[in-house]
């Protein structure tokens, strides 16, 4: 990567600042650096800024509000994917999404290249609650609520995990629900929801256990994780 963009992804500088401090002169291996399209070696190459080694960062953890029409991969020949979003400055840590939302969902999508973490929040094991806000086409009905608690059977007989669903608002022709899962099935909310007589018109996912998406993000916007948010994945 290039020197510029290597030192701007690793601290809070801009290219432009970035390109300034490099005028100057960087520390790369002892070498004195001038030129911002110096190819950089992300991981061998010790590059220092104001006296310090910039670092590398092994793990990166990134919220996204994912768009419709984007699917939830690293790559595919068609379809534009989560990862198709990314900058390239983040697209060098490889990261994947951590759990499917289907190509018409919307909403919060964590990208990380760090595996042990995906696996804790997607196993359905670790019991980690998915909050969705969901649209529908269709009444939802008090009677629903404890039918969801009890665990919804799906048309091919599974029998879903006790989930809570919270009605926001609801008549004949269409309702408004949040609904907080700890699975996550093909198309699951979808086919819950099918069991309950109704139809998904919109989805969003909200939260990832205590990771909660920012409402600043524009559809297709991202940021990375704070430590405050990271820590609270990792409780
Ligand atoms: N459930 C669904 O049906 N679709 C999603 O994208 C996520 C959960």
């Amino acid at each position: 990567m290039r020197l510029d963009k290597f030192i701007s992804s690793n601290t809070t500088l801009s290219r432009a600042e970035a390109k300034k401090i490099i005028k100057k002169g960087i520390l790369i291996n002892n070498i004195l650096i001038k030129s911002p399209d110096y190819k950089v070696d992300e991981i061998n190459d010790q590059v220092m800024v104001n006296g310090n080694r910039l670092v590398y960062q092994k793990y990166v953890y990134i919220m996204m509000n994912k768009p419709k029409d984007t699917v939830s991969a690293t790559e595919d020949a068609i379809e534009k994917t989560v990862v198709d979003i990314l900058k390239e400055a983040d697209r060098i840590y490889k990261v994947f999404p951590v759990g499917r939302l289907d190509k018409d969902t919307e909403g919060l999508m964590l990208l990380t290249n760090d595996g042990e973490l995906a696996h804790r929040l997607i196993s359905p094991k670790k019991d980690v609650v998915k909050k969705y806000y969901v649209e529908v086409s269709g009444e939802l009905k008090e009677e629903h609520l404890s039918i969801v608690e009890a665990g919804v059977m799906l048309e091919d007989g599974y029998k879903c995990k006790p989930a809570r669903l919270e009605i926001l608002e609801s008549s004949e022709d269409k309702s408004r629900a949040n609904i907080y899962i700890t699975e996550g099935k093909f198309h699951q909310v979808k086919r819950m929801m099918k069991s309950l007589e109704t139809t998904v018109t919109y989805l969003k996912r909200i939260s990832i256990g205590e990771l909660i998406l920012d409402e600043n993000l524009e559809l297709g916007e991202y940021r990375h994780l704070t430590n405050e948010e990271l820590d609270k994945l990792n409780k």
